[in-house]
C-alpha cells in the first residue's frame, strides 16, 4: 500500500511508537489517532492529526475512528506493561484487536499493520527467522501477541484482508517511558548516582532498534510487501547486554556507579534473556538499519537525557 494521499487510523497513536509514526505519516496523509491516553500523551501527537479519545475495547469507539473512507489501520494500542503472569493482559489485548478487526470487516477496511513482538518466539535459537517454529512464548504478553497474530491470519486468509505483522526487537528513543531499561537506569541514577541495581546478572543480551529506524522500516514494509499475510522481524543485527546499557547510561550521565546485580539469568519471570532477530527478510526487501544495537542505545540515552 502506497503511504500517500491515504486516510490512515493509528490505534495507540499517542503512545511511544505510535506518536513517531503519526509524525512520519501526517505530511502526506490524513491521520486519525485513536487512544485512551492510558499510556500516551496528547501533546505527543503532531499538529494535523485528528484525535479520537476512547477505549478501543468499546465497539462504539472503534466505529467512531474506523469509518468506510479509511484506507488502512496501524494497530499499536495494547497493554504492554502488565505483570508477566497477568492473564487479563491476554484477554485485554485480544479483545482490543478483535474489536478493531470486527469494525474493519463491518465497513470494508481491509489493510492492517500490527505491532507484534520478538516475545512470540520464546527462548529460540538466534538469530531467529520469521519461520522459526515452534512458537512457544514464555510470557502472557508474548502469548497475547501470538493470539492476535493468529486472529489476523484468519482475516488475511478468509476475509480478504492484507496484513503486515511486525515482530519488534526492543525499540528505543525519545518518549520511551519508565518500565524500559534505559529510562529506568536514568531514573535510578538520578536518585542515587553512586550505585545502580541491575536486574539479573547483567548478561542478558538483546537487540535494540531506534524508533526512527523502526518507523522507517514499518513504512518500507507496508509499501513493498504485498502478500495476504506479511510477517517481518524489525531489529538491528547486533545485541547489547544489560551491563553495557548501564555503562552507556552512566557514561552519558558522567557517572561511575557501583553495580549491584539482583542475580539469576533473567530480569523477571517471563523475561527472554537472549534475543536477536534475523532481519534477512527485511534486508531482502531493501531495508537495512543505519547502525548497531549499541548505537541505538547511546542515541536514545542522549535523547532521553535531553528530554
Ligand atoms: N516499544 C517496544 O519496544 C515494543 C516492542 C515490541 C512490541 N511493541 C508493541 O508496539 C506497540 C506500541 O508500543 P509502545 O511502546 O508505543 O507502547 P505505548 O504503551 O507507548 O503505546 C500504546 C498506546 O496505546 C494506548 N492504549 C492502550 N490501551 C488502549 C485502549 N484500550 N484503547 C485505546 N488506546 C489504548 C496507550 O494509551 C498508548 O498511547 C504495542 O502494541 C507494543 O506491544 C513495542
Amino acid at each position: 500500500m502506497d503511504l500517500s494521499g491515504k486516510r490512515l487510523v493509528v490505534t495507540g497513536g499517542a503512545g511511544f511508537v505510535g506518536s513517531h509514526l503519526c509524525a512520519r505519516l501526517v505530511d502526506d496523509n490524513e491521520v486519525v489517532s485513536v487512544d485512551d491516553f492510558s499510556n500516551g500523551e496528547r501533546e505527543w501527537l503532531p499538529d494535523g492529526v485528528e484525535v479520537v479519545e476512547g477505549d478501543l475495547t468499546d465497539p462504539d469507539v472503534a466505529a467512531e475512528a474506523i469509518t468506510e473512507d479509511v484506507d488502512g489501520v496501524f494497530h499499536f494500542a495494547a497493554n504492554k506493561n502488565a505483570a508477566a503472569d497477568d492473564v487479563d493482559q491476554y484477554r485485554f489485548n485480544n479483545r482490543l484487536t478483535e474489536t478493531v478487526i470486527e469494525r474493519m470487516d463491518e465497513v470494508g477496511v481491509d489493510n492492517i499493520a500490527f505491532t507484534s513482538s520478538s516475545t512470540v518466539y520464546g527462548e529460540a535459537p538466534r538469530p531467529t527467522p520469521e519461520d522459526y517454529a515452534p512458537l512457544e512464548p514464555i510470557s502472557i504478553y508474548g502469548a497475547s501477541k501470538l493470539g492476535e497474530e493468529s486472529l489476523l491470519s484468519v482475516y488475511a486468509h478468509s476475509h480478504d484482508f492484507t496484513v503486515w505483522v511486525y515482530r519488534f526487537a526492543n525499540i528505543v528513543g525519545p518518549r520511551l517511558q519508565l518500565g524500559a531499561v534505559i529510562p529506568d537506569f536514568i531514573d535510578k541514577l538520578d536518585d542515587d548516582p553512586e550505585s545502580l541495581t541491575i536486574l539479573g546478572d547483567g548478561r542478558q543480551e538483546k537487540s535494540y532498534m531506534h524508533v526512527e529506524d523502526c518507523v522507517d522500516a514499518m513504512c518500507h514494509v507496508v509499501e513493498r510487501a504485498s502478500d495476504d499475510f506479511n510477517v517481518y522481524n524489525l531489529g538491528t543485527r547486533t545485541t547489547t547486554s544489560v551491563t553495557t546499557i548501564a555503562d552507556i547510561v552512566s557514561e552519558e550521565m558522567g557517572l561511575d556507579p557501583d553495580y549491584e546485580y539482583t542475580g539469576g539469568d533473567r530480569g523477571w519471570v517471563g523475561d527472554v534473556p537472549r534475543m536477536r532477530l534475523s532481519i534477512e527478510k527485511l534486508s531482502a526487501l531493501g531495508w537495512e538499519p543505519e547502525g548497531s544495537s549499541d548505537d541505538a542505545v547511546r542515541r536514545a540515552t542522549r535523547e532521553l537525557l535531553a528530554e
